[in-house]
């Protein structure tokens, strides 16, 4: 595999509120990765529409996810930061991975299994077809990095299916039009840190989503001190006092959970948590959990407050971002069309 540019990207979708596991297993990183790679960060609207989505809430979101974006600490003058619909490369690039990826690597998938449920025959053709538009996400920049939570896993390891089986599949092509060994990069999920599948508040075995129906399951980007501060104090516990080691906190989910919280916002390890909290009850730990929480994500639900009061600067940081993404993406899809076959408009 010959060496491609560094290059970090990725998504998330502008569906429902922002949470917690959104913010330490993506957001933070993101912010992160800033100071070591170029970055893209995207607005991924066209994977939000795969389901039924009210069009003026859909144009309310997307502001929103920038607004955390920003808030969080990402910089539109350092990383690129976007809309997916407005750079149409996206659709194109997807359209030929439809024909690339294979409709038995699709049906393993299981997040459409589980977003599909039983009414598989009332999905749309878009939600089945989410992970290649993914795919194409990541390979119009041909990207090197992308980090995630532990939930894109599978998505990842197809992403790196196609590219593999594009870069076969057209080898003749690809070293003809000057390209070397590859067009596209292996590209390797960043999944990692304390945080990487934060848990529902409620139920220590469930993820923390965006579609529980209860709002108690999880901290919102949005919520005020006085909501976070109740969330973490309802939050399910065991009867136990905290281990001091993390072997401890084995077949103890809700535990494991909310150390893991503490560990992620605190820029530690669960076990320099274990350290200064092993032996302490819940009622403690959990003070000193809302205090935390509330000193990290209070500063950034205010300013995404701020930032939405104005959707003209949003928009104009998107369209710039855009502008940028669409200038890296332009030449790899003109690139991908010849390899193809395609006759290009000259
Ligand atoms: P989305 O919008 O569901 O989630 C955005 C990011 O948040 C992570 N995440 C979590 N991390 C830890 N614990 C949780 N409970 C939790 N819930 C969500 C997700 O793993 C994700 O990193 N398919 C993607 C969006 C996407 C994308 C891409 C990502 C589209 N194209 C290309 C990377 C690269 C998604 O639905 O994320």
């Amino acid at each position: 595999m010959p060496a491609f540019k560094e290059l970090v990207f990725s998504g998330v979708q502008p569906t429902g509120n922002l949470h917690l596991g959104n913010y330490l297993g993506a957001i933070k990183r993101f912010v992160a990765m800033q100071a070591q790679y170029e970055c893209l960060y995207c607005v991924v609207d066209l994977h939000a529409i795969t389901v039924w989505q009210d069009p003026g809430e859909l144009t309310r979101q997307i502001r929103e996810v920038t607004a955390a974006f920003l808030a969080a600490g990402i910089d539109p003058a350092r990383s690129v930061v976007f809309n997916q619909s407005q750079v149409p490369q996206h659709a194109e690039l997807a359209w030929i991975f439809n024909c690339v990826a294979r409709l038995g690597w699709l049906n393993r998938m299981t997040q459409f299994k589980e977003k599909a449920g039983k009414d598989r025959e009332n999905a749309s053709i878009g939600l089945y077809d989410y992970p290649v538009l993914m795919a194409a996400d990541i390979l119009a920049y041909r990207a090197t990095h992308v980090p995630v939570g532990e939930d894109q896993k599978q998505h990842l390891e197809l992403t790196r299916d196609i590219a593999q089986k594009f870069n076969n599949d057209f080898a003749g092509a690809i070293a003809e039009h000057g390209h070397g060994e590859a067009f596209f990069p292996l590209t390797e999920p960043l999944i990692g840190g304390p945080a990487a599948r934060v848990m529902s508040l409620r139920d220590g075995t469930k993820k923390m989503s965006k579609s529980d129906p209860s709002d108690y399951s999880r901290i919102n980007l949005t919520d005020d001190p006085d909501a976070i501060a109740q969330k973490v104090r309802k939050a399910k516990t065991d009867a136990e006092p905290l281990p001091s080691e993390t072997a401890g906190l084995e077949k103890r989910p809700e535990a494991d959970n909310l150390v893991g919280i503490f560990a992620a916002l605190n820029d530690a390890s669960r076990e320099d948590v274990l350290r200064e909290y092993g032996g302490a009850q819940f009622s403690a730990f959990k003070g000193a959990l809302v205090d935390l929480a509330v000193a990290k994500l209070g500063p950034i639900g205010a300013e995404m407050k701020r930032l939405v009061a104005d959707p003209g600067h949003i928009d104009a940081v998107l369209a710039e971002g855009a502008a940028r993404a669409e200038a890296i993406a332009a030449p790899n899809i003109a690139a991908v069309k010849d390899i193809v076959g395609f006759v290009r408009r000259r």
